[in-house]
């Protein structure tokens, strides 16, 4: 196994790592966004609660998030890893040294990937323990619908975004989740040497899309609770 672990050491082992772990996370976002929606639903709170019980009581889907929480701290760790040596490679002059600017990438981004995404971390630290924790713990409300009781997971949402601190906290990390996402999207596909004449022009253009559409559409939720109440 010690090749492996020579890899994953590596600098190159480490940003496929990264790559990996960040197209996992990519996935997600939109499943997680896609079931999110329904709390827009205006049925009271059903279809979201129904859902949000079926993902939590899978064997399947709660294998799959053991996976989702090692595919975090791997990709935090990982790039916190990098970061450093990064800094470390450059020496006394790193402020004199100009990050390599990659052609229809955000450069502001670019630059600040080690930060937006300490920012993220914190959010989703944050998150966890205000919705994922709470449900865990069993500290939520059940409600019942035709005769099987379920966790009202929406009116611990809905409590959540009454207030307009978490609301204004929730929006600005989707504002940092886009930047991050900006430069990440098509970085993950050129570290795994997906580079293609043709195609490369196609996944920066998706990328551009997903990381301003995705985060929009968690933004909106917060927002339309908030001012429906
Ligand atoms: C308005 C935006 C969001 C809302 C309303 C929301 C809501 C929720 C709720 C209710 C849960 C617990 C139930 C469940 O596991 O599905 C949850 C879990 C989670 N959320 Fe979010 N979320 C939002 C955005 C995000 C974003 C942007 C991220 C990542 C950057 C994220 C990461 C997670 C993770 C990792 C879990 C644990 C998932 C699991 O246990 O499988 N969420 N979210």
């Amino acid at each position: 196994m010690s090749w492996f672990t020579n890899f994953l050491t590596s600098s190159i082992g480490q940003k496929v790592v990264m790559s990996l772990t960040g197209l996992f996370l990519i996935v997600f976002l939109i499943v997680h966004l896609t079931g999110n929606l329904q709390l827009l639903a205006g049925d009271g709170g059903k279809a979201f609660n129904i859902y949000a019980e079926f993902m939590t009581t899978n064997p399947l889907i709660k294998t799959t998030s053991y996976l989702l929480y090692a595919g975090i701290l791997l990709h935090a760790i990982q790039g916190w890893a990098l970061w450093r040596q990064n800094r470390k490679a450059r020496g006394p002059h790193r402020y004199a040294v100009k990050v390599n600017r990659v052609a229809g990438t955000n450069s502001f981004a670019a630059s600040n990937m080690a930060w937006l995404g300490t920012i993220i971390f914190v959010f989703i630290v944050v998150h966890m323990y205000q919705f994922w924790l709470q449900m865990k713990l069993g500290d939520v409300q059940m409600v019942t619908y035709d005769g099987k009781e379920v966790a009202n997971l929406y009116a611990l949402v809905s409590a959540t975004y009454e207030n307009l601190g978490f609301v204004i906290f929730y929006v600005v990390s989707m504002i940092v989740i886009a930047y991050h996402l900006l430069h990440g999207f098509q970085s993950a596909f050129q570290t795994l040497g997906l580079n293609h004449r043709k195609y490369t022009p196609f996944i920066k253009g998706v990328g551009k899309v997903y990381a301003i559409l995705v985060p929009l559409g968690f933004a909106i939720i917060p927002i339309i609770m908030y001012l429906n109440q």
